[in-house]
């Protein structure tokens, strides 16, 4: 008798265990971290409160369910935080990450007339992290940084509400120090990059959609860092500021090596198609010269499409001469006539022997 109740209290912890641990009310946190199965539901964050779901047990699985909500306040962030290792997270068919950012979008960017939140950042290792959507960050959305062997597929960034410049600086996805990273079958809706990494190694994105931001951009924290074997494939930019953007600091330092930028579907882009530059951040930018930064092995493959008009430009490589080296460009980018540049827009550092049409008239 005592064993049969041993083994009905066994099955019912089973069984709770498998239902998950419930949180509804922020004061719930500390239990529901002790926990490995966590579901968040319809939860509303206080304001100026982490939603910190930080060292979470190995194993962890948390799910969105419903709508999260946060309270108004003026501070940095980050809204949501998870850190941990093998943690599967996951946004169940209908959930939405409301950061009802139009209480703070001001159109003046992340950190000015108003202290603005970052919205999601998880550092995480052999995790998956898929189906959250998220909407109206107040300002950068989803940040992976310091992540490793990690997928994270199926999620959407909404900050429609924002366009026309009111939500400056909601970056869509940002993956920095990154190892062994896939981004898949995502969408961003944004006002800022709509993909960056400017640190890291061996980083797929692929399927992935973009609309109203900046691009997908590869680039530089500087410091030294490096990006190496980067890949963005099969995805999709639509109505962007730039469409490619390969981006390099002014007086800055570190490396791009093995970047793939392939299949490549560009639409009504406003001011470059793809862009290849060696002096972002420069005042007098795009004008400014171009810092020395090595970028090896730059594949540009079947990027294609066209810009809303003629002042943009289709293409534009602007990098120190001798910072090139073993690129290869295949693209179809029309529409374009550089004509909103003043002084006119020239190119440079282009590799011997490749034919890239730059900064057409
Ligand atoms: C990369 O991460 C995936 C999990 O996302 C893992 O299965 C794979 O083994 C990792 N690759 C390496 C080389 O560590
Ligand atoms: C560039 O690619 C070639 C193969 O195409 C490879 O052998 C070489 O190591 C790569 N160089 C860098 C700097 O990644």
């Amino acid at each position: 008798m005592v064993s049969h109740i041993a083994s009905l209290v066994g099955i019912l912890l089973i069984v709770g265990g498998s239902l998950g641990y419930e949180l509804t009310r922020f004061e719930q946190l500390n239990d529901a971290k002790q926990q490995n199965f966590i579901k968040i539901k319809n939860l509303n964050v206080p304001a100026g409160k982490t939603l910190d779901l930080s060292n979470l047990k190995e194993g962890t699985t948390v799910e969105f369910i419903g709508r999260t909500t946060f309270g108004f306040q003026e501070w940095d962030g980050p809204m949501v935080k998870i850190t941990g290792k093998n943690l599967k997270i996951v946004g169940v068919k209908g959930n939405l990450l409301d950061a009802e950012g139009q209480r703070w979008w001001n159109g003046k960017g992340a950190d000015r007339g108003l202290r603005k939140p970052r919205m999601f950042e998880a550092i995480v290792d052999d995790s998956v992290i898929t189906g959250l959507n998220f909407k109206n960050p107040p300002q950068a959305c989803f940040v992976c940084n310091w992540c490793h062997n990690v997928k994270i597929s199926w999620v959407n960034i909404d900050a429609k509400d924002g366009r026309n410049g009111l939500a400056f600086n909601t970056d869509g996805f940002g993956v920095g120090y990154a190892k062994n990273v896939t981004l898949s079958d995502s969408y961003v809706y944004n006002q800022d990059d709509c993909f960056v990494t400017g640190a890291g190694e061996d980083i797929l994105v692929e399927r992935l959609t973009c609309e109203g931001g900046n691009g997908i951009s590869v680039g530089s924290l500087g410091g030294g860092a490096k990006v190496e074997r980067v890949t963005v494939r099969n995805s999709k930019i639509i109505n962007n500021l730039v469409g490619v953007n390969v981006k390099t600091g002014w007086n800055v330092q570190g490396a791009l090596k093995d970047i793939t930028f392939d299949n490549i579907e560009l639409v009504d882009i406003q001011q470059f198609g793809i862009s290849v530059h060696g002096n972002e951040g420069h005042p007098n930018f795009p004008g400014g010269d171009p810092t020395p930064f090595p970028i090896e092995n730059l594949t540009i493959n079947n990027v294609r499409g066209n810009l809303n008009g003629p002042g943009g430009a289709n293409t534009w490589v602007w990098v120190a001469p001798g910072s090139a080296k073993n690129w290869k460009w295949n693209s179809k980018v029309t529409g374009g006539k550089s004509a909103m540049f003043r002084p006119r827009l020239e190119c440079k550092g282009i590799p011997a022997g490749l034919q890239i049409p730059c900064a057409e008239r």
